[in-house]
């Protein structure tokens, strides 16, 4: 591995079983979640995982973030394998790697206040402090996520807050510890379009503070290219494309990526070659691989993208694409 590389995942797998039928005939099919993916995130960067509902961005977090077991696979934080550490050792590799959610109620306790929610981490990992160096590292937290005066929030309820103050305690609590790597999922899509930017800048903000490196989720090209250094394209549990932000909004080479960027209405100015693409046809995680996954909606299909799994190959210095039909999509686009 890399020195620059913090987070190398290789032939990450994870599949569910989906039960459907009635209670005589019981039918059970297995959902292919995360589908064989690769990727590294070196030091100090952002990398961007997009794609739309359902295409494995969370399970691939959950799983990063050990907060789930993978179906195949090995994930490499800072050289260290974590598919096969012990309780007690991934323990310690948490204070690390933090995880910022998608819906800042879901994992703010309601029940308890701010002060608590913010001892909890420093208690489980830092209990040679006393309570005065405990209490001073809440105040330095609260601060850091720009709500200020610090000591007007401490004793509030998470209901007692606004969303983005609720997302901004939430941010609190990942970075607390002084992690050197935060999984962001979505933390942006609940809240009110208003407080969106302050959330986004603030995280930019810690990340060159703080050193972090990170991986952002979102299922919004626009955000992802305001955020990222690079961007990995998620469709149907596989990466199909992933490179450099610019190589990606300037020259998008999977179907499935075009179609993306040409939505992105805010990207005009970026895109010389735009390609209209309407998104049709059935998504469907539980098929047996036989071809490209994309090839239901793909309007520049073959015969062979029914047949073989495409896989992903350099088209430029750092950017690859998964799609057998690139090279004649380029020549059309050139
Ligand atoms: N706990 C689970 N049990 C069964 N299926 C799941 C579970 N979690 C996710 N899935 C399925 O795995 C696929 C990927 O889900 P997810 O990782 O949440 O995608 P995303 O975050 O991109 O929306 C979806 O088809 C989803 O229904
Ligand atoms: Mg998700």
């Amino acid at each position: 591995m890399d020195k620059s590389t913090l987070l190398k995942v290789s032939n990450l797998k994870k599949t569910f079983i989906k039960k459907s039928g009635t209670f005589l005939k019981r039918r059970k099919t297995e959902v292919y979640a995360v589908n064989n993916i690769n990727f590294e995130v070196n030091k100090g960067e952002i990398l961007g995982i997009i794609g739309e509902s359902g295409c494995g961005k969370t399970s691939t977090a959950r799983m990063v973030m050990r907060l789930m077991k993978e179906t195949k696979g090995e994930i490499t934080f800072e050289g260290v394998n974590l598919c096969n550490l012990k309780e007690s050792e991934t323990n310690k590799i948490r204070k690390k790697m933090q995880m910022i959610f998608q819906d800042p109620y879901d994992t703010l306790n309601p029940g308890m206040k701010i002060l608590d929610i913010l001892m909890e981490p420093i208690n489980a990992h830092e209990k040679g402090l006393t309570y005065e160096e405990k209490y001073q590292k809440v105040i330095e937290a609260i601060e850091a996520i720009e709500l200020r005066p610090a000591q007007d929030f401490i004793h509030r309820f998470p209901h007692q807050l606004s969303g983005g103050q609720r997302q901004r305690i939430a941010i609190a609590r990942a970075i607390i510890l002084n992690p050197s790597f935060i999984a962001a999922d979505e933390p942006t899509s609940m809240l009110d379009v208003s407080v969106r930017a302050g959330i986004l800048n603030l995280l930019l903000d810690l990340r060159k503070k703080m050193g972090l490196t990170m991986m952002f989720i979102t299922h919004d090209l626009s955000t992802a290219s305001y955020m990222c250094d690079r961007i990995a394209v998620m469709y149907q549990g596989k990466i199909v494309e992933i490179g450099p932000t610019k190589k990606i909004i300037q020259n998008p080479s999977h179907p499935y990526t075009k179609a993306l960027v040409a939505v992105v209405k805010d990207l005009n100015n970026f895109i010389k070659n735009r390609e209209k693409l309407i998104l049709d046809g059935e998504v469907d995680a539980t098929k047996e691989e036989k071809g490209c996954p994309f090839v239901a909606r793909c309007p520049h299909k073959e015969a062979v993208c029914h047949t073989q799994v495409p896989v992903l190959e350099d088209v430029d210095r750092g950017h690859s694409v998964s799609c057998h039909c690139h090279i004649e999509l380029l020549e059309k686009t050139s």
